[in-house]
């Protein structure tokens, strides 16, 4: 079954500048799929339109069926009730997803609380969620704002926010590039840990194609708003069709011997 159907998707600023050119891509039920792509290839954008979530001035065009449902030119009540029950989305800064006013427990509680939880079962699941992205004292966590966290903290909880309606399909983009380097193999371990065992699909976006490789099976490479290449993301690594992708390959395989991290995957 297909979770994610998109087909000839197309992002327009106001003035008619196309900023995601004819895309078209699919996403199976449990199946991880990567969008790599350099600084402004589109790949936000591709995510935002995905959950009808494009900022204001910015129109697509094409078909995005989620589950489906018809994202483009679907009405906000309908992109409500498929946000968060069939997709997810996990951004680059956690601050995004958290208010900065309410405590993390009663957060948490929100999308729980409309899967029908209550009362001393809703206060477990919140227990368990941030147990689940293994937070330590989750009863503490649950009391905090989100200034009183750390960085990787704040992502633990966006994290099981988004977790929290069990989605078809968890949108990541660049979970990691706002983190401490120390964290950001914790973070990936744990997502790759918590989809798998859910069997979710995932749309993984990065620029990094060693995080990429980490976590899908395969992936689409976008070049200004053009999906260049697409393949089993071991190919692309191993033998790049595309002088593009052959060029992020290159760039990946260069910082990994400046940080010698060539034994670590
Ligand atoms: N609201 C907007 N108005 C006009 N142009 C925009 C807007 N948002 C993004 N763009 C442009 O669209 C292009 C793609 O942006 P996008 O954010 O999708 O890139 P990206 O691949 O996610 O980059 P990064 O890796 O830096 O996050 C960029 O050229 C960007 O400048
Ligand atoms: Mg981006």
């Amino acid at each position: 079954m297909t979770v994610l159907d998109v087909q000839g998707l197309t992002v327009r600023t106001a003035e008619g500048t196309v900023l995601v050119d004819n895309l078209s891509l699919t996403v199976g039920r449990g199946e991880r799929l990567g969008l790599i792509g350099e600084s402004g290839s589109g790949k936000s954008l591709t995510t935002l339109a995905v959950l009808g979530l494009l900022p204001r001035g910015i129109t697509a065009t094409g078909s995005v069926e989620l589950a489906g449902t018809q994202i483009v030119g679907a009405s906000e009540k309908q992109l409500t009730a498929v946000r968060g029950r069939d997709a997810a989305v996990v951004f680059q800064e956690p601050l995004t997803a958290l208010d900065p006013l309410m405590r993390a427990g009663r957060q948490l509680a929100e999308p729980l609380r409309r899967r029908g939880l209550k009362g001393a079962a809703l206060k477990q699941a919140v227990t368990d969620a941030l147990e689940q992205v293994r937070l330590p004292e989750p009863d503490r966590i649950a009391r905090s704002f989100p200034h009183e966290m750390s960085g990787g903290q704040r992502q633990r909880v966006a994290l099981a926010m988004a977790l929290a309606c069990d989605p078809a399909l968890l949108i990541a983009d660049e979970p990691t590039t706002a983190l401490d380097v120390s964290v950001q193999a914790e973070m990936l371990d744990l997502i790759d840990t918590l989809v798998r065992e859910r069997d979710m699909a995932v749309v993984f976006v990065s620029h990094d194609l060693a995080v990429v490789a980490r976590i899908t099976d395969r992936a689409v490479v976008l070049r200004a708003g053009r999906a260049v290449e697409e393949g089993p993301v071991l190919d692309l690594v191993r033998a790049p069709g595309h002088a593009y992708t052959k060029s992020l390959v290159s760039s990946a395989q260069r910082l990994e011997s400046a940080l010698d991290l060539g034994g670590t995957r």
